[in-house]
């Protein structure tokens, strides 16, 4: 076991995991981080090709019932990112009729409205945080209007989202979930459930309505599916985008002549989006798997039930397929990062993510291309899995 890389991680490692990654990368096989509490352990996977076989690996299953009792399974789990085929195929089906990258797309001027007005609040000032000022209303400002979540009850979302993340690692279901995120959860069930009784009654051009409609053949989304994808979109559609724009702002001004080159020649813009995707990846750890059976890989040897952790951050930072991984550079060529994950579960929220990369740093570099970082020592989330930025001050 490594001993740098312990189950408790501590403040050093989220500030930098980068250097422990890089040890993990060097024994040529996935290691056995034993937990002596409830989830036993995991297998770590860390090197880019091992990452992609685990995450393809029809052996390994997403179904937290397997291993936690039935009462602690919540409404969240019963989403496409909680199971495996035939019921994910037929939920990832369903929903991807809702949530079409035409939808997206034609999004795209709103989003591009709200990060104007966002900036233009922000422009008034000399000091800001770029976290709360905008890398996080951006994003929950468009996923709370694409499902149609009314605008009064936005901060609410935000708490309880918020709660659901900081309460409980995902990839550590096992252990204790804080009654404070079990709570949350249950509280954007009730909160979703209304909704939804709502909507199926006066629909309306949204998200939740057309959630309510799409039917494949005789299939369509049961009353638990629709309310679990529903906090599903709501959390992944907002914190990973939040940390993107955060991390990546982060970045770009530690890099200053990336960041010089990004506003003369914006045409860099995607290419940025996809390097801080790569550098900083705002999901570090793909979500929580467990064997399905016996089977070995990359040298493990993988024993039916046990964890394994997917660290994507470490593959992103791989110099086997990365040439000066630690470089941040966004004219990167190619920059087959794995962000989004890899596999069936691959992000169904990448478009959109996308976008909102593009757009919010397009409208960066054109209204504010004199930001500074006014502190030197980034103040990470305490949270392994997601890498975001909990303030981010900036002068202007
Ligand atoms: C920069 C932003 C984002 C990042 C880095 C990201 C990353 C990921 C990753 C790595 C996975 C796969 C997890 C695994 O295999 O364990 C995933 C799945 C997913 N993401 Fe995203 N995501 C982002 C934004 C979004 C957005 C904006 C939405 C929707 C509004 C979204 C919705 C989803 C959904 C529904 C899944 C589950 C897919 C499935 O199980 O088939 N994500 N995301």
């Amino acid at each position: 076991m490594n001993p740098t890389l312990s189950a408790s991680p501590t403040m050093a490692l989220i500030a930098n995991p980068y250097i422990a990654y890089r040890r993990l990368q060097a024994i040529p096989f996935p290691i056995w981080l034993a937990n002596p509490g409830a989830t036993g352990g995991a297998w770590l996977f860390s090197r880019y090709d091992d990452v992609v076989a685990i995450l393809k690996e029809a052996r390994v299953s997403k179904d937290i019932s397997r291993i936690v009792p039935a009462e602690r399974v919540t409404p969240v789990n019963h989403a496409m990112l909680s199971k495996d085929p035939p019921d994910h195929t037929r939920l990832r089906a369903l929903v991807s009729l809702a949530f079409t990258p035409a939808r997206i797309h034609a999004m795209e001027p709103r989003i591009a409205r709200v990060a104007d007005e966002l900036l233009d609040q922000l422009r008034q000032r000399r000091q800001a945080d770029f976290i709360t000022d905008f890398a996080l209303p951006l994003p929950v400002i468009i996923i709370a209007e694409m499902l149609g979540v009314p605008l009064t009850d936005r901060d609410r979302f935000r708490d309880l989202s918020n709660q659901v993340i900081m309460g409980g690692d995902a990839n550590q279901p096992g252990r204790d979930i804080s009654s404070g995120s079990q709570r949350a959860i249950e509280a954007l069930a009730d909160y979703f459930s209304g909704l939804i009784a709502e909507r199926r009654k006066n629909p309306r051009a949204d998200l939740i309505s057309d959630l309510i409609a799409v039917r494949d053949d005789a299939n369509r989304l049961s009353e638990t599916e629709l309310v679990g994808t529903c906090i599903l979109l709501l959390i992944a559609g907002h914190e990973t985008s939040a940390n993107m724009l955060g991390n990546g702002m982060l970045t770009l001004l530690r890099f200053p002549e990336q960041w010089d080159l990004l506003k003369r020649q914006p045409e860099h813009l995607p290419g940025a989006v996809e390097e801080i995707l790569r550098y900083e990846s705002p999901l570090q750890q793909a979500t929580f798997r467990v064997a399905a059976e016996n089977f070995s890989l990359g040298g493990a040897e993988i024993q039916q039930g046990q964890q394994i952790t997917a660290l994507l951050g470490a593959a992103n930072r791989d110099p086997i397929h990365f040439p000066n991984p630690d470089f941040f550079d966004i004219t990167r060529q190619p920059n087959r990062h794995i962000a989004f994950g890899v596999g069936i579960h691959f992000c169904l929220g990448s478009v959109l993510a996308r976008v909102e990369g593009r757009i919010g740093f397009g409208k960066v570099v054109e209204k504010l291309p004199n930001l500074q970082l006014a502190s030197e020592t980034p103040n990470w989330n305490p949270n392994s899995c997601l890498r975001g930025l909990a303030s981010l001050p900036v002068t202007l």
